[in-house]
């Protein structure tokens, strides 16, 4: 376990992962033979640490549920309306369950361009047709819309012979009955014909593909939203849906803050994680006030575009924020995971934050160039590049204004900027990366899980010409 004061930066010094390294130490597996699993939240297990920040250039459902595939969790932004963000979590949930129980639907006297909207605006091929007593009557799909005028009735464009599964269909079965008649959709009814979920053969084929994905109790993807602490509505309509609420204030420790979450914890059954925290007496302070905390975000002014620590002189690295954090848990004697959030830029970043107490890593900056993040895409000297943007930039902060009637901000200056990033490709790629970067990271350091590495792993502090290098090298992009 890392001491501070076996480190002599105990009481002085506010330090980040540049001022440490990992010693080796013995190992008796390969890296490939690791284990990444480890907690994002009291009662949410990931298969690997990586969490994609609620920011509006970087999670909303695409992000999510390719972290969510591969094993992390994506955090939903709420730079959107309440209705927005609720459904951008639908969409996760809806990306890969089994059986569909929230299904969008449409009446037989609507009309199908009224159809062909419904399936854009939520991102669907098909929809049940029923009546009002949620009876169901055919299925509209896109093929039947773009065919058919759009101001003809649903009713005259829908297939009629549906094919229908009951409740207990296995997804066997239901991938069986779905080759033999050749559809791609398969409405799930009761003995009275009323709707009750929706089988997709995108979805029960896309269940053995993902190994690593993390579910919920239903083989939905799991996703987690932020929050305004000061948003009650948003959190109580929003924990329907979600795994976990996460709070999305840049200091959490601040009575008026504390006070607010507690009625959002009060009213929610979903994990709540509170933060951003920096500081042991901060968590104390936190834990003392507040119960059924399922998590530490932790980590003030580290953000890649974030510019608090220059305008205002104040902060807690990453790092730092993480040892604070853990300093305070062990004095409590509980064990509630601990999010490293803010300014980590590659797998070492977090197998150093995990080895002062982190249990995953949330980052912006590294998913932010990626396809998947909602931002706007440009080219500029033949390469491609995507926005990058912090959550208390002047333009993110005007968006929060025009897009939330009840939004208040309570500072008066902004401390975020935005950054126009190479274009990455694929969120995949960028994790399986860094569990790569991860695994070896642990397997040097004699870590054969993320438990390990939290409490074996060896850590130094670093000379400045500890790993200089010599002077004349030319690396790729660069010119002397
Ligand atoms: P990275 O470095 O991964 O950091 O991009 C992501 C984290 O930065 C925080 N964040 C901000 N911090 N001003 C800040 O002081 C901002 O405008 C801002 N926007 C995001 C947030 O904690 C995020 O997870």
């Amino acid at each position: 376990m890392v001491r501070l004061k076996d480190l002599g930066v105990e009481n002085n010094y506010a330090f980040n992962f540049d001022d440490f390294i990992l010693l080796p130490s013995y190992i008796d597996i390969e890296p490939s033979e690791i284990s990444l699993v480890t907690k994002f939240s009291t009662n949410i297990t990931l298969n690997v640490p990586f969490i994609s920040s609620p920011m509006d250039t970087v999670t909303e459902a695409e992000m999510a549920i390719t972290l969510a595939r591969n094993g992390g969790i994506g955090v939903i932004h709420r730079n959107c309306t309440i209705e927005e963000q609720i459904e951008q979590v639908k969409r996760v949930k809806r990306a890969e369950s089994f059986i569909i129980r929230d299904v969008v639907v449409i009446h037989p006297e609507a009309t199908v361009g009224e159809a062909a909207k419904q399936m854009q605006e939520h991102g669907i091929s098909g929809l049940p047709v029923v009546d009002e007593n949620n009876r169901l009557l055919g299925i509209i799909t896109g093929r039947d819309v773009r065919f058919a005028s759009p101001e003809i009735k649903v009713r005259d464009a829908m297939t009629k012979d549906v094919i229908v599964a009951d409740e207990k269909i296995t997804p066997e079965t239901s991938i069986e009955l779905m080759k033999k008649y050749r559809i791609e959709k398969l409405p799930v009814v009761d003995a009275q014909n009323r709707l009750v979920g929706l089988i997709t053969y995108k979805d029960v084929s896309l269940r053995g593909k993902y190994k690593d994905a993390v579910r919920d109790e239903f083989g939905r993807l799991r996703v987690a939203a932020a929050i305004s602490p000061f948003d009650l509505e948003r959190a109580i309509k929003l924990s329907k849906y979600v795994d976990a609420l996460v709070t999305d204030v840049s200091h959490f420790h601040n009575q008026n803050v504390i006070t607010s979450t507690r009625k959002i914890i009060e009213n929610v059954q979903c994990d709540v994680v509170i933060g951003n925290l920096g500081s042991k007496e901060g968590v104390l302070d936190s834990l003392s006030k507040l119960e059924k905390v399922a998590g530490l975000r932790v980590g003030i002014g580290s953000g890649s575009v974030c510019t608090t620590t220059q305008i205002t002189r104040t902060g807690s690295p990453t790092l730092y924020a993480v040892a604070q954090a853990k300093e305070a848990l062990d004095e409590l004697g509980i064990d509630i995971p601990i999010i490293a959030d803010g300014g980590i830029r590659n797998a070492g970043d977090i197998a150093i934050s995990i080895a002062f107490g982190a249990s995953c890593a949330m980052m912006g900056y590294l998913f932010a160039g990626c396809k998947e993040s909602p931002a706007p895409m440009m080219i500029l000297g033949g390469r491609y590049y995507k926005l990058h943007r912090g959550m208390g930039s002047v333009s993110a902060r005007q968006k929060r204004l025009a897009v939330d009637r009840y939004a208040k901000l309570s500072k008066e200056i902004a401390e975020g900027t935005e950054a126009w990033l190479p274009y990455k490709g694929e969120a995949t790629n960028v994790i399986q990366e860094l569990a790569a970067g991860l695994k070896a990271a642990m397997g040097y350091a004699g870590a054969r899980n993320i438990k390990e590495l939290q409490t074996l792993a060896k850590v130094k502090r670093v000379s400045i010409t500890a790993f200089a290098k010599a002077s004349d090298l030319l690396f790729p992009g660069e010119t002397k």
